[in-house]
């Protein structure tokens, strides 16, 4: 069932999303060697609670953290953990805040310290993909137009495309209708109309797309151990126009030229 949303509804909408971004932005001040990912989480939660926010994640479905923290080889639901950052490492951080009874979501894959220039093409790449898929995401157009935007990018530079896990729509509920994949074929899917809160956000692999889930039950990881990147905005269509609702100007500020 997709839940289409008013003006009002959107509005809210509009201020979980502008916490989520500050959230990162917190997380973007912290994040360096020699941190714990837990750390990270920590600044999360504070932040989000002190500014009248509910981490969304936190308990749900038994998840342990405020963040889903992404380390590397990790594609998504990595736990936080005493894990310390390393020169060279990137860390996804996705976070999900409700705000007034409405969702906010969105990930940003940061460097720590100096990265390869082959991982900061993936995550580069990915960003882009991410602004491919935002592009086509247009009232009248359909979802699968979103997914083949996302993955033309991404294979055509070479790298693969996590198939397992998807965008979604989003609003009261973290999680709802329609899914988003980053994967799929023009003029299919649903039909992107206004009301609709989507998450766009791919999930894309150095080396080959399978990935496995560890034994904790969440963590997701590329099978092969190369290197997965992961960004996502939430988005609003509402009257003939698309409307990022999340934005990373936050990070972007903290971090001046290290921002990917
Ligand atoms: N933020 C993730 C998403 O984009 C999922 C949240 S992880 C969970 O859908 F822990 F909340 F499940
Ligand atoms: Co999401």
């Amino acid at each position: 069932m997709i839940y289409l949303k008013t003006s009002e509804d959107i509005e809210r909408m509009r201020e979980a999303n502008t916490l989520v971004s500050r959230t990162l932005g917190e997380i973007a001040k912290w994040v360096a060697p020699g941190v714990t990912t837990l750390k990270l989480d920590t600044i999360a939660r504070e932040f989000i609670c002190d500014n009248g926010g509910r981490p969304a994640c936190l308990g749900y479905g038994g998840f342990p953290g405020t963040i889903c923290a992404e380390v590397n080889e990790v594609v998504v639901h990595g736990f936080p953990s005493n894990y310390t950052l390393r020169e060279g490492d990137i860390i996804g951080t996705d976070c999900v805040v409700e705000k007034d009874g409405f969702m906010g979501d969105s990930c940003y894959t940061f460097a720590v310290g100096e990265i390869s220039p082959e991982v900061m093409k993936l995550c580069v790449t990915t960003k882009e993909s991410l602004y491919k898929g935002i592009e086509a995401c247009q009232e009248g157009k359909r979802i699968g137009d979103i997914a083949n935007a996302v993955q033309t990018y991404c294979e055509a530079r070479g790298y693969s495309v996590v198939r397992e896990m998807c965008g979604h729509g989003i609003g009261k509920s973290m999680h709802e209708d329609p899914e988003v994949p980053n994967y799929g074929r023009r003029g299919t899917g649903p039909l992107i109309k206004n009301g609709m809160c989507l998450c766009i956000e791919p999930m894309i692999n150095m080396g080959s797309r399978n990935v496995i889930i560890e034994a904790d039950g969440w963590t997701c990881r590329t099978r092969d151990r190369k290197p997965s990147a992961h960004y996502e905005h939430t988005l609003a269509i509402m009257n003939g126009k698309t409307e990022i609702l999340t934005t990373f100007d936050y990070i972007k500020e903290v971090l001046g030229d290290r921002f990917i």
